[in-house]
C-alpha cells in the first residue's frame, strides 16, 4: 500500500520524513537503513543530525547501504556519493563507518562490483527501511526507464535527461560520469519499508505518473505501488498535479 503524506514545503517534508527514519532507529537500534543521495534528502539528513545532537538518536548500531554510486569518480571527488554521505550525514553522527556501505565506484570491474554489492545486501539480512528520491524521469537509485525492471545491482548508462539534470553539480555536462552502479528494483522492493521523498514543481509530472499512470519499467518508481509498505512524503508543489 502506498500512503501519501502531503507537506507544506521542503522543510516540512524534511522534518516529517526524518521523523519516520528516527522512529525506525528508536524502535530498532540495529536497523539496516537503505540511504539515498540527491538534493532532496539533504534537509532530512540535517534533521537526523539534529536528532543525534539532542540525544534522541543513537546510530552506533545502525548499518547502512546506499542505493548507488557513479562509476569512475574517486571517493574524494565532491560529487561522489561516498563524499556526499560523509559530508551530509556520516561525519556528523555516531555511526560506525565500517557499517556504512556504498557501491565502490572506483572498481571498474562492473560485474565483480555489482556481484559483491548484491551479496553484501543479502548478507545484511535485508533492508529495514529504504529511503528514495525520484529522478525527473521516474528513476529510483539510478534505475533509469527501461524495457524491464532490473533485479540486482547493475551498471547502468545514465540517460541524457539524467546527465542534464545532474550537470548542475559538475563544472560542465561533459564532466558528469556516463555510468553508475545502482541497486536493482528487485533489491529495493525487498526492503521491509520504503520512504520516498519529493519536493518542488519540477517533480509534479513524474509524481502524477508514479501514482496514477501504469506500473511500467518506463517509470521505474511506479513499481513501488506493488510494495506493501511505502510512504511518499512530498510537498504541495510536488503533489500539485495529483
Ligand atoms: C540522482 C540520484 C537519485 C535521486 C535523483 C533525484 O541522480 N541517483 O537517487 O533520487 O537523482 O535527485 P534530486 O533529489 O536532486 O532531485
Amino acid at each position: 500500500m502506498l500512503k501519501v503524506i502531503r507537506t507544506k514545503n521542503y522543510d516540512d517534508m524534511s522534518r516529517k520524513a526524518a521523523n519516520i527514519i528516527a522512529a525506525q532507529v528508536i524502535l530498532k537500534s540495529d536497523s539496516v537503513l537503505g540511504l539515498a543521495t540527491g538534493s532532496t534528502p539533504v534537509g532530512l539528513y540535517r534533521e537526523l543530525i539534529r536528532g543525534y545532537e539532542n540525544g534522541d538518536l543513537d546510530f552506533s548500531h545502525v548499518r547502512t547501504v546506499n542505493l548507488d554510486e557513479y562509476q569512475g569518480l574517486p571517493r574524494e571527488h565532491d560529487q561522489s556519493y561516498y563524499y556526499f554521505m560523509n559530508e551530509n550525514l556520516f561525519k556528523h553522527i555516531n555511526i560506525n563507518l565500517d557499517q556504512t556501505h556504498l557501491p565502490d565506484g572506483t572498481n571498474m570491474d562492473a560485474e565483480g562490483e555489482c556481484g559483491r554489492y548484491h551479496e553484501l545486501i543479502e548478507s545484511m539480512g535485508g533492508i529495514d527501511l529504504q529511503l528514495l528520491g525520484i529522478g525527473n524521469n521516474g528513476h529510483i537509485g539510478f534505475n533509469e526507464p527501461a524495457d524491464a525492471f532490473a533485479d540486482h545491482t547493475h551498471c547502468i548508462r545514465l540517460t541524457e535527461s539524467t546527465i542534464k539534470a545532474n550537470a548542475r553539480f559538475f563544472a560542465s555536462e561533459a564532466d558528469v560520469p556516463r555510468y553508475a552502479y545502482t541497486m536493482g528494483i528487485g533489491e529495493i522492493m525487498t526492503a521491509k519499508k520504503i520512504l520516498i521523498v519529493a519536493s518542488g514543481k519540477a517533480k509534479a509530472p513524474i509524481i502524477r505518473e508514479m501514482l496514477n499512470g501504469p506500473v511500467t519499467p518506463q517509470v521505474p518508481a511506479s513499481v513501488l505501488r506493488f510494495h506493501k509498505d511505502v510512504v511518499l512524503v512530498a510537498d504541495e508543489e510536488a503533489l500539485s498535479l495529483v
